[in-house]
């Protein structure tokens, strides 16, 4: 994706170091905002995003509004599972302190986040983002993050990213895993959240294949892949199905 970097209007002069230095680690031209408004920026260098420099981190503008790390519904999971609850993913990868875990489609990082709770500092989540932008600001976000409680923050801190694709990481790791898992992005969209709008604008919108978790089963004897039809897990070899009756989600579960 073609994309520019600048800051936001306010306190130009504070966030103008960061600009550079943004703009030197990820090789992308850094235009000095001034008085200019994002969609000129955006027609001016002929950019299909800015990544803008904010007093908070990162935050991505493209013509479907703003994208910014945020920890979704991470938060809530953790604390109904501290509660005694249960969590449809947790049940679906059998998850357990201990476990390492490889998170093919990191999003937001809000079921990696879950996820690297219950497996603690003595587990691993490993997390794969093909968007350079998306993968950039979760990046920050998890690093970064400090609004929540320290059992929250310290899973966020836990989780280890790699900007690739999925296909490119399974077919050149000799890394082993105890649960692969793949939350693609939906052929049609469930939420109308606003901050969910820019995010599939920048995502990766590639399908899974059976060659795909073919590979993925010889790396780890679990894989786990979400979606909203059960009839798609079926065609996908999945023999184990978790959600909730009315969920809109569905979890299917591959065994080696
Ligand atoms: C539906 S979102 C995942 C949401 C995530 N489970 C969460 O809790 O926030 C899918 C993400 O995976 C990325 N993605 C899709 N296909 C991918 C692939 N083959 N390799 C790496 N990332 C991929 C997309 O760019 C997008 O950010």
């Amino acid at each position: 994706m073609n994309f520019i970097i600048s800051t936001v209007r306010h306190n130009q002069h504070l966030l103008n170091d960061t600009a550079k230095k943004w703009s030197d680690i990820l090789q992308r031209p850094y235009i000095v905002r001034e008085n200019l408004t994002l969609d000129d920026m955006l027609k001016h260098c002929q950019a299909e995003a800015v990544l803008l420099v904010t007093s908070k981190g990162p935050k991505v503008y493209n013509k479907d509004g703003y994208f910014f790390y945020h920890p979704s519904m991470a938060k809530l999971r953790v604390d109904a599972l501290r509660n005694g609850g249960t969590d449809h993913l947790v049940e679906a990868m059998a998850l357990k302190a201990g476990m390492r875990v490889l998170d093919c489609t990191l999003g937001l990082a809000s079921d990696a986040a879950v996820v690297s709770y219950v497996v603690g500092k003595s587990g691993k989540v490993l997390g794969l983002e093909s968007s350079e932008l998306l993968h950039f600001a979760v990046q920050y976000g998890l690093r970064n993050y400090n609004k929540a409680d320290t059992y929250f923050t310290d899973a966020l801190r836990r989780i280890t990213t790699v900007l690739t694709d999925a296909e490119t990481f399974l077919q050149t790791t000799q890394e082993e895993f105890d649960v692969i898992y793949f939350d693609p992005m939906f052929q049609i969209p469930v939420s109308k959240s606003s901050n969910m709008k820019p995010l599939r604008s920048l995502a990766c919108e590639k399908s899974i294949t059976r060659d795909l978790l073919d590979r993925a089963l010889q790396l780890a004897p679990r894989v786990v892949i979400k979606e909203r039809y059960r009839q798609y897990l079926c065609n996908l070899g999945c023999t184990e199905f978790y959600g909730g009756k009315y969920s809109a989600i569905k979890y299917g579960v591959r065994l080696r």
